[in-house]
């Protein structure tokens, strides 16, 4: 679960301020996947920055699940990184010389636990996102962007966080393979209940989630909750309207 009240960051540069995030206010409950849409320079990665406290807002705050990590000192924001969140990014940044097994143990290790239970817990992780034997003993570069990117999402699920932060996860694949990954983010978001959160300027990807925040200059500008696909009707039926309706 996660809840932003009032959020705000102001950059101060020689040009004088400028407002990234303005006064943004918005929940995403357990188990659902959220896009977050706008413009190349709307404020979508300085949002979620903040969102995973590798930045700290001018004012405002972040909860996440009962957590109001705006008021953590830096000692307890390293613990909250590490434990509660898993970060996705648009190149994947898996470890070159590192396995693909490897590569979703590190956190673990980061994290206390035994290599043995690593090992295990990681294998899981990897055929949970559709992961074969083989394709978790070889590197990321005898990988296709589309498994490099399976492995990213289990690393990022490593550590069990609460909130998953994705930057442009689909950016660097073919579209039939992003809408792939984003059908996975979607099941991860339901069976382990955690919440989601992707910035993606691909509108497409952006209406297969649960619910859809429209930034512009900064302000939280539309809110959307995301129809779910309807199951396919008898042929004589008319035709069914899909969209997204305003909440
Ligand atoms: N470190 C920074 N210093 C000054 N201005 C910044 C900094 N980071 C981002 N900005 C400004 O904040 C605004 C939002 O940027 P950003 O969050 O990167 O947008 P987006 O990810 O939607 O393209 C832009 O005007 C950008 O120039
Ligand atoms: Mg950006």
């Amino acid at each position: 679960m996660l809840t932003v009240q009032n959020l705000r960051k102001e950059f101060h540069s020689g040009a004088g301020p400028v407002v990234a995030v303005d006064n943004i206010s918005f929940h995403v409950p357990d188990g659902v996947f959220a896009a977050i849409v706008g413009k190349s320079g709307s404020g979508k990665t300085t949002l979620l920055g903040l969102l995973g406290a590798l930045d700290t807002p001018t004012s405002g705050s972040i909860d996440v699940s009962g957590d109001k990590i705006t008021s953590l000192s830096d000692r307890q924001l390293i613990k909250y990184r590490r434990d509660r969140i898993g970060f996705v990014f648009q190149a994947y940044n898996l470890i070159p010389n590192l396995s693909a097994l490897e590569n979703v143990m590190l956190p673990m290790e980061f994290g206390g636990v035994a290599k043995v239970e690593r090992k295990a817990r990681a294998l899981d992780l990897l055929q949970q996102v559709g992961i074969t034997a083989d394709e978790a003993t070889r590197k990321p570069a005898k990988l296709s962007g589309g498994q490099q990117q399976r492995v990213a999402i289990a690393r990022a699920l490593a550590n069990r966080p609460s909130l998953i932060l994705a930057d442009e996860p689909t950016g660097n694949l073919d579209s039939a393979t992003g809408k792939v990954i984003v059908k996975l983010l979607h099941e991860l978001a339901r069976t382990k209940k955690t919440t989601i959160v992707a910035v993606t300027h691909d509108l497409e990807i952006a209406r297969q989630t649960d619910l859809t925040f429209k930034l512009a200059d900064g302000k939280l500008v539309g809110q959307e909750r995301n129809t779910p696909p309807t199951a396919p009707k008898p042929a004589n039926d008319p035709p069914v309207k899909r969209g997204v309706v305003r909440v």
